[in-house]
């Protein structure tokens, strides 16, 4: 089968189409005939081994990842596609069936076929997408749920999020919405009406306007990019209010002193939980019609150096899909 490798680290260029053995399934799991994955950013920091993130990121990146060269070949940790067979003990799943879900760390997407155990995020796509839509949920609503879910959100509670045009943010926006809070999304000139369109209250462009000088508090702060911090954002949290971090290993030390002193808290850990019953929540709000992933942009497996690029930027809005073949879009 023809898959995307890359055997060490570095820029997009490490990545190359080659031909690699087919997998077959074991006991436990599907093998998907895979139709889109996505450009994420753990394929990305993954393919760089965290190196732009300072060393001691990247050593521990390594230690996940393969010290001198990577253990997996083949990056996509997000995937929609059909199950073309099945291992002897799989129940839930038969040849045919639209699936789709989040290998994580396992990677494996960005190959024409992947082996997933049935008991892994994995569920059946819901019926109103295609493939390309449902490759791009998985990741970014997951964390946002993941995040949120750090909080016990209440009808009429206030969230901000920041970087509300990112894969997390874009979800986040639609999620705090459905769990009845009022939300305000932070992001620049360029992002603004997508954002509003995707539920948020009120925005704020941050070229234009510091949140933080702006007298106003919420419940919660959402750093859904990771690029803001809880000591800028604190004059801007409600006493017992929460700073949810996406990212910074500061984060890592505030969570535990705020859990103990001070009347604000950051919640931040790592690595996430993603349950698989998230993922079929998801799949029933995107039947009701009460979510969906925002797509920026579309590549064939072939151009996959050039979309590493364009997600190397940072400035991706929502998710960018790799078709893996032309039902990608069906
Ligand atoms: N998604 C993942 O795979 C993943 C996994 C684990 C952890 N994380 C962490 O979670 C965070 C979010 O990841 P993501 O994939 O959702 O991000 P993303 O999609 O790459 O975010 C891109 C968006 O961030 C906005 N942005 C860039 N610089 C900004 C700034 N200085 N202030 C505010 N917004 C800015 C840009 O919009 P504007 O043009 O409006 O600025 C752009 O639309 C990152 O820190 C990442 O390391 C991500």
């Amino acid at each position: 089968m023809k898959a995307v490798v890359y055997d060490r680290y570095g820029p997009p260029e490490v990545l190359h189409l080659e031909d690699v053995p087919k997998p077959a399934p074991r006991d436990d799991e599907v093998l998907v005939k895979v139709r889109a994955t996505t450009v994420n950013r753990l394929d990305c920091h993954t393919r760089e081994a965290n190196m732009t993130s300072g060393p001691v990121v990247s050593t521990i990146s390594r230690l996940i990842s393969g010290v001198r060269a990577p253990r997996r070949r083949i990056l996509g940790s997000e995937l929609a596609g059909e199950v073309e067979a099945t291992g002897a003990a799989v129940r839930d799943f038969k040849a045919g069936d639209r699936v789709f879900g989040l290998t994580g760390l396992r990677f494996g997407g960005y190959a024409e076929y992947a082996c997933v155990r049935e008991s892994a995020r994995i569920t059946h796509m819901p019926a109103t997408v295609t493939f390309a839509e449902a490759a791009a949920v998985p990741d970014g609503a997951m964390n946002a749920l993941w995040s949120l879910g750090q909080v016990k959100l209440r009808r009429g509670m206030t969230v901000l999020v920041y970087g509300a045009s990112g894969s997390i943010g874009t979800a986040g926006v639609q999620l705090a919405r459905y769990f009845g809070a009022e939300v305000t999304a932070v992001t620049s000139t360029k992002n603004l009406e997508l954002v509003k369109s995707l539920g948020a209250d009120e925005v704020i462009d941050y070229t234009k306007e510091d949140f933080t000088k702006n007298g106003k508090t919420y419940d919660v702060v959402f750093d859904a990019v990771g690029k803001h911090s809880f000591e800028r954002s604190k004059e801007s949290i409600k006493p017992g209010g929460y700073y949810l971090a996406t990212d910074g290993f500061r984060n890592l030390v505030l969570a535990p002193w705020t859990a103990l002193f001070g009347d604000k808290k950051v919640s931040f850990t790592i690595p996430p939980r993603y349950p698989k019953r998230d993922l079929e929540l998801l799949r029933d709000l995107i039947e009701k019609g009460e979510y969906r992933a925002v797509i920026d942009r579309r590549y064939p497996m072939e151009r996959v150096v050039e979309a590493h690029r364009y997600v190397d930027t940072q400035q991706k809005v929502g998710n960018v899909v790799l078709l893996i073949s032309s039902e990608g879009r069906a």
